[in-house]
């Protein structure tokens, strides 16, 4: 069976990380075709674009990371309604500079853990629309918005309740029948975009 890199992206810098602690579980129940590799945000600094004509250390290897991956995973918290800043600061460093968006054409998805009731449904619908503008085909369904319960989620990825389980197992079984699919329709243009020679550059 044919296997896939996907690079994953916690969207939180705390050490106590609830969205973390969801990643090392989502990566406990997802199929074996799929291969793990953290993209860290931790050390990018600020993007602004006078950055583009020689990119630093930290956004070079980000970019590769983002480049290398066949499909990318974001699990993140919300903040005030909205995408945390070093995880939007990080996408700004991928998609550019203009012409070198390394989210284009690149499968996704999407998920996160809040202490509140609403599990990060507001900072989703923020992310799906920079992702659609990043040309970055998303997984639709099902939606993953979880409610963080300790007593549920082990450090280590153990997942105590089993309909949660089966839950995320199902979210990563359709994530990987996602990004085969993506990928067979257009094999030739991961990673790539289209010609944008009529696009202005400050779009
Ligand atoms: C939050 N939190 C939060 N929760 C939520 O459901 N919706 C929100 O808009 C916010 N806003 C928010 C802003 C800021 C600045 C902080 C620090 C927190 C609470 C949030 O769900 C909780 O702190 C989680 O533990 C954050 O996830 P991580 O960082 O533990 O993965």
């Amino acid at each position: 069976m044919t296997q896939y890199k996907v690079g994953y992206l916690v969207g939180s810098l705390s050490k106590n990380s609830i969205n973390r602690t969801l990643s090392k579980a989502l990566l406990a129940v997802a199929p074996s075709t799929l291969e793990f590799t953290e993209i860290p945000i931790r050390d990018l600094p600020l993007y602004n674009y006078d950055f583009d004509a020689d990119y630093p250390p930290e956004g070079r290897a980000f970019k590769e990371a983002v480049l290398g991956s066949d499909a990318i995973l974001y699990v993140s918290p919300e903040y005030n309604r909205s995408i945390p800043g070093a995880l939007k600061n990080a996408i700004d460093w991928g998609s550019r500079p203009w012409g070198e968006n390394a989210f284009a054409r690149k499968p996704s998805a999407i998920i996160g853990a809040s202490i509140g009731g609403i599990g990060t449904a507001v900072m989703q619908a923020n992310l799906r629309s920079v992702l659609a503008f990043l040309d970055s085909p998303q997984l639709n369904a099902p939606e993953a918005y979880i409610r963080f319960q300790p007593e549920v989620f082990g450090q280590d990825g153990e997942v105590h309740d089993e309909t949660t389980k089966q839950f995320l197992t199902t979210f990563m079984t359709e994530f990987e029948a996602f990004i085969e699919r993506v990928l067979a329709a257009a094999p030739g243009h991961i990673g790539q975009e289209p010609d944008t020679d009529h696009h202005n550059e400050n779009h």
